[in-house]
């Protein structure tokens, strides 16, 4: 029985003999250990028709058990003829091992009927824990827009690979997706374009009007739904660029004030956020107030890439700012936003994220950085102290072409990062004085949608490179080997497609 387990365990012994999982199979499981074993028996009883009974004591079956401890992630899975023993010291090292259980288990598993396939679970025994406590995977649903259901499947084959990190990108200068209930017009109007550039021609609009968001009913489903996978929901909410669409709403919040259309081409719009005004201030607060209640996450991402400073050179409100405030030139204007936004979140118990441009005019005391042009303002970032995720492109942009042979492939917006390439990613890079190397949370996979117009073709780009970055995220650098991971992708692609994931399998991936 070959074994394929992504992201690869730290430490594996397999044994004699096989745990076969009949009728008669109980899930013995306590108290907080009971809502991992609900999601394994439902997974069972979708695919085998067997009802296992979860039972808080007994002998034999499938044994999941909470250890003193202080919580990790971290588990040890024994499979033996006689019994299953899946022990953790909190729910979410649970549930982690329960992801790597489902994938000893016939691919059949991922079906949602009943086959005859033989369930059986070879003998194993397994150690295993993170190397980074932030694997993430980011999806922006501002350039094209992908309903609850399709972003629940999205979580359901993250937490499949070991992901942590839901990164939700909501607001773009193309459509606002997350409702407001103080500034409905945001919704309203910020969520609606009248076309949509044509895929293999970024300058012609389809002549589509295009629509979508997310009530605060929907957002809360997700985050719950997230929650019970032990993914936290990461929110980003841009500023002060990537903002038109907030603009088109409530034209007051730009340096020009009016004459504004949520964005119908791709690209870096000019117009953003004015940051001389106080009311642009109290919008960011107001919104941030109902985004903090709707998402427990400690960290928020403030967005900060990609803002141009062309209208705030000529803003008579942004220069009187720059004056009071003492700031040198328009970068310094665009840390000035950043910090009196972290300020404020601060003061509400959270944390800030931002791309790596917050780096430039003088960093937030606070902030992580997201480190996304290459790995330099991650290394800049972790060298002075403060945390960082590397999401470097050249290796984590999911939305980069997989394959050189570009006629093969649907338009996307050009790059290359190579199934090889992502896992050739180092989270640690060696410029980052080993003495800070634990500033380095972790890293993430992002998944930017102008040329992904469709769910199917989120997936596509999505997998199989994010089992890539799972497996960076997961193990260490000594541990891992191209050959035998690229055998063990194999293994999981008709795993993938009993999921309904519109997985990518190319010829050309090198070996
Ligand atoms: C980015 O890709 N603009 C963060
Ligand atoms: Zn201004």
């Amino acid at each position: 029985m070959t074994i394929s387990i992504i992201p690869k365990p730290q430490s594996m012994t397999v044994g004699e003999g096989v745990f076969s999982i009949t009728a008669e199979t109980i899930i013995v499981a306590a108290d907080e250990a009971v809502p991992v074993a609900e999601l394994l028996a439902s997974l069972l009883r979708t695919a085998t028709g067997y009802d296992l009974p979860i039972q808080a004591e007994g002998e034999g079956g499938i044994q999941l058990i909470l250890d003193e401890g202080s919580p990790s992630e971290e588990y040890a899975l024994n499979v033996t003829p006689e019994q299953v023993t899946l022990s953790a010291t909190a729910p979410v090292g649970l549930f982690r091992g329960m992801q790597t259980l489902r994938q000893l288990l016939p691919v059949a598993i991922e079906n949602d009927k009943a086959t005859e396939a033989a369930w059986d679970i070879p003998s194993v025994q397994i150690e295993d824990a993170p190397r980074f406590g932030w694997r993430g995977i980011h999806l922006d649903v501002g350039r094209h827009f992908f309903d609850v259901e399709f972003v629940k499947q999205f979580i359901d084959v993250m937490a499949l690979y070991k992901y942590n990190i839901f990164h939700w990108h909501l607001t773009e200068d193309q459509g606002w997706r997350i409702e407001i209930k103080k500034y409905p017009k945001l919704t309203a109007i910020g969520s609606k374009r009248k076309e949509t550039p044509l895929p293999a021609d970024r300058h012609t609009g389809d002549g589509e009007p295009y629509s979508g968001f997310y009530t605060q009913d929907e957002v809360r489903e997700v985050v719950a739904y997230a929650a019970d996978r032990h993914i936290t929901v990461i929110p980003e909410i841009e500023m002060p660029g990537h903002a038109l669409a907030a603009l088109a709403a409530y034209p007051e919040l730009g340096c020009v004030g009016e004459g504004y259309e949520v964005w119908t081409i791709w690209g870096i719009s000019k117009d953003v956020f004015c940051a001389g005004k106080e009311a642009v201030f109290t919008f960011l607060e107001d919104v941030l107030t109902e985004v903090l209640d709707l998402f427990p996450s400690e960290i928020i991402h403030i967005g900060g890439d990609e803002c141009p400073k062309d209208r705030w050179e000529v803003c008579p409100d942004c220069q009187a700012r720059m004056k009071e405030e003492g700031l040198a030139d328009e970068h310094e204007l665009q840390s000035y936003f950043i910090q009196r936004m972290e300020k404020w979140l601060n003061a509400q118990g959270r944390q800030i994220v931002g791309w790596d441009e917050i780096l430039e005019g003088g960093l937030a005391p606070n902030a992580t950085v997201m480190s996304w042009r290459g790995s330099q303002g991650g290394i800049d970032a972790a060298n002075a102290g403060h945390d960082v995720v590397m999401t470097p492109n050249t290796n984590c942009y999911l939305d980069y072409y997989q394959s050189e042979d570009l006629d093969s492939q649907p338009p996307a917006i050009g790059g290359y990062v190579s199934l090889k390439r992502a896992y050739e990613f180092q989270p640690i890079p060696e410029d980052i004085d080993p003495e800070k190397a634990h500033h380095v949370l972790g890293g993430q996979g992002n998944v930017w949608t102008e040329y992904i117009p469709t769910t199917d073709q989120v997936m596509y780009m999505t997998y199989p490179r994010a089992l890539a970055l799972a497996e960076v995220m997961w193990s260490y650098p000594e541990d891992r080997d191209y050959v035998d991971f690229r055998t063990r992708v194999d293994a999981h692609y008709p795993r993938l497609g009993k999921l309904g994931v519109n997985y990518c399998e190319l010829d050309d991936d090198p070996i």
